[in-house]
């Protein structure tokens, strides 16, 4: 006799795991057509996706995807079609496991080489896997991964250039976070701001700003280093993601420790290791940034409230307060030594829910508002509002509105009134995340409204067994393209718009 699950979901759970697999092949510009509607005319530019491209070597599984080889996907839009590419970062672990046909590294997220813990004990090489984010920076594509340095990228042919030290800036090894922000121009050109963070008993933030378009008449290219500013705080700091406002850089401590004894010894992967504290207290940091008002000030530090984020939303400026809208979970979610990440029971892991703090800075005091009871990751505003008030945010979503379920659909939020659309692919269909990308500017017409654009999803076709791109109008969710990709994705993580400038 079976037991009957208390909610029956809504999706079949082989469909959900059929996204596990290898990419087996590498396209040099595949040209799409839209199985359904058509491609916008309007949408020019390219969207870079990276993601876990190789989850088994000779017949041994990751054991978190987040262990898998970074794969880019470039498609590239210009007058109503589509041009795929789809290339591995030929790294060094990703080259020799090539060779050698086995796993040669441990894993961060707990994969271990064949062997045992006596064959994994004290090798605590990392492998670099590139896995994470890509973005354009100057005439590089960057393949980002933020425990070590990013890897350089034709952004044309994703042909691997190799480790990039941005030109010496980066120290052999040095980590340089996932998780750029594009600031739109709160103080004249753009900027890419990052940071890095070298982590330990006492902890160092490296805050950089990048400029991304060339401007002569100051002798700044796009790539240069613009400023810096580096500052320690008590603590192991694991911070995966910041947000930006015109005057600070904005971190979230999560309070959380890492033991490090079954990572040298063989037993878990470095990430396994991490574990909440509960008697630990959360702080936001508040780092001036250099253009701001601010600049050469100390940073702030705020209690913050309980709870672990990986991702924010947004930050903005209301007079002395910050406003940090961030994706909430109730605990670290982490995958022991002894699961299958396939066969993971999602009612027992947290689910991501949209919450936003005000920070006042003077006074410290902090109040937390909830936007939304459903599940939610990989949330976005218009990247012209990046650091700014923003009135809508696209997200994915899962199908149900509570509970913790995979990610199945994308909504589209008012942050001002909770008014929202939701476009699903369920049941068969599961989302990676969504990128928006604004419909450009008419030279001298009127700017055009915040959510005036489209939203570009990656969908695992349970189906096709295979990956379909579909492009949404941004305004109201409606389907606008489905491209059937020849192709099969496992879920991604990062990716972005780098539009066209023609
Ligand atoms: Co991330």
């Amino acid at each position: 006799m079976t037991v009957a699950p208390s909610v029956v979901p809504g999706y079949d759970r082989a469909d959900w795991a059929s996204a596990f697999r290898n990419v087996g092949v590498e396209l040099d510009g595949a040209e799409l057509t839209a199985a359904r509607g058509t491609i916008p005319p309007e949408l020019n530019g390219t969207l870079y996706r990276n993601g876990p491209g190789r989850l088994e070597r000779g017949g041994q599984w990751v054991h978190h995807p987040f262990d898998g080889d970074g794969m880019i996907t470039a498609f590239a839009f210009a007058g109503g079609k589509a041009v795929l590419r789809n290339r591995f970062v030929r790294t060094e672990g990703w080259l020799a496991e090539e060779q050698a046909d086995r796993f040669l590294y441990r894993g961060v997220f707990g994969t271990q080489k064949p062997g045992g813990p006596a064959a994994n004990a004290f090798d605590l090489r990392l492998k670099n896997i590139a896995n994470t984010h890509v973005v354009r920076l100057g005439d590089q594509l960057l393949a980002l991964w933020e425990a070590a340095e990013p890897h350089a990228l034709d952004p044309e042919t994703l042909e691997t250039r190799g480790l990039s030290r941005l030109g010496g800036l980066l120290k052999k090894g040095e980590a340089f976070s996932a998780h750029p922000r594009f600031d739109p121009g709160h103080h004249g050109a753009p900027r890419m701001v990052t940071f890095g963070v070298k982590t330990g008993p006492r902890s160092t933030v490296r805050l950089m700003e990048f400029a991304v378009e060339d401007d002569p008449a100051k002798g700044v290219k796009a790539g240069d280093l613009l400023s810096q500013r580096s500052d320690g705080f008590n603590g192991f700091a694991f911070l995966h993601d910041f947000a930006i406002t015109p005057n600070w850089a904005v971190f979230l401590q999560n309070a959380i420790a890492f033991n490090p004894l079954p990572y040298v010894m063989g037993q878990k992967g470095a990430a396994q290791c991490l574990v909440s504290k509960p008697d630990g207290q959360a702080k936001f940091w508040l780092i001036p940034r250099e253009s701001g008002a601010f600049a050469g000030q100390k940073p702030r530090m705020i209690d913050a409230p309980d709870g672990f984020v990986f991702h924010h939303l947004n930050a903005w400026e209301d007079g002395d307060d910050v406003l940090l809208e961030s994706i909430y979970y109730s605990d670290f979610p982490s995958i022991g030594p002894d699961v299958d990440f396939r066969s993971i029971d999602f009612e027992l892991l947290p689910e991501g829910l949209l919450e936003q703090c005000r920070i006042n800075v003077t006074d410290g005091s902090v109040s937390t508002q909830r936007f939304s009871e459903r599940c939610c990751e990989f949330a976005m505003v218009n990247p012209v509002r990046e650091g700014l008030p923003a009135r809508y945010a696209w997200m994915a979503v899962a199908e149900r509105e509570t509970g913790n379920d995979p990610l199945q659909a994308i909504k589209k939020l008012d942050l001002s009134n909770g008014e929202r659309h939701v476009w699903s692919a369920g049941p068969r269909g599961f989302v990676s995340e969504p990128v928006m990308a604004p419909r450009p500017g008419a030279d001298g017409g009127p700017e055009p409204a915040e959510d005036d654009g489209w939203v570009l999803v990656p969908v695992w076709n349970g189906a096709r067994c295979a990956t379909d791109l579909v492009i949404l109008n941004a305004a109201d969710l409606s389907e606008q393209a489905v491209l059937e990709l020849p192709l099969a994705i496992p879920y991604g993580l990062h990716g972005s718009w780098a539009a066209s400038n023609s």
